[in-house]
């Protein structure tokens, strides 16, 4: 190869490689965005969550959307099931209210009656696909047991029952079930 040849050859890579050194070089600065190469689509009025707001000085998503449920303020102390039947009180215990009544009923159709039936007696909708059948809510065990052990199978589950803490999160959801479920036990004498 001669000179020329070398010379015009290694123009030619400079030249190719320009474009590229050319935006990588260019960095703003630590805190700041590189050069854009479609202007618009780094600066966006959407907030990263972790992000700081320089208008009123405080972190984005400081406070959390009406109506969520933190996770971790639910402090729930009973690991086993008795403990839970002997020492958790349910505080709407005297509340049968058609309000607490009313949303008791309407997250027991949504969310346990499919199994254990609209008056609670084991025979929802999908309980004749199941081998094992749910078991029936006016039985005279659930009639017997406390509040707490009920809310404990809301919350943890039991056996073969799923817990249902994620779709009921709110303890006063839970308790308004129970309520509700306590009033199906008083208007039916069955004990199944
Ligand atoms: C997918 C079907 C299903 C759904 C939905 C369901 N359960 Fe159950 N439930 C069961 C089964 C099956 C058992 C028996 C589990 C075991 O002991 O192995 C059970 C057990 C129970 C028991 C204990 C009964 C006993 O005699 O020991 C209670 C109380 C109970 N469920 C309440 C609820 C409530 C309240 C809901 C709604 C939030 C609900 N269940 C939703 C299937 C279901």
């Amino acid at each position: 190869m001669n000179k020329k040849k070398l010379h015009k050859l290694f123009i030619n890579t400079v030249y190719s490689l320009l474009p590229a050194l050319l935006i990588a070089s260019c960095n703003a600065g630590k805190n700041q965005t590189n050069y854009e190469t479609s202007m618009g689509m780094f600066e966006q009025k959407s907030l990263k969550a972790q992000g700081f707001n320089k208008n009123n000085n405080k972190h984005n998503f400081i406070t959390p959307p009406k109506g969520s449920v933190s996770k971790e303020k639910e402090k729930f102390l009973y690991k086993q099931a008795y403990q839970a039947e002997k020492n958790l009180k349910n505080p709407f215990k005297k509340k049968y209210t058609a309000e607490v009544l009313l949303n008791g009923k309407n997250l027991y159709t949504i969310y346990c009656a499919l199994c254990h039936g609209k008056t609670g007696l084991g025979d929802g909708q999908i309980a004749a696909k199941m081998i094992i059948k749910p078991p029936s809510l006016l039985s005279y065990k659930i009639r017997k047991s406390s509040d707490g052990l009920i809310y404990y199978i809301i919350k943890k589950g039991q056996g073969l029952m799923g817990s249902y803490a994620n779709q009921i999160p709110k303890p006063e959801d839970r308790w308004a079930i129970i309520n509700y479920i306590r009033t199906l036990q008083k208007f039916n004498n069955t004990v199944k």
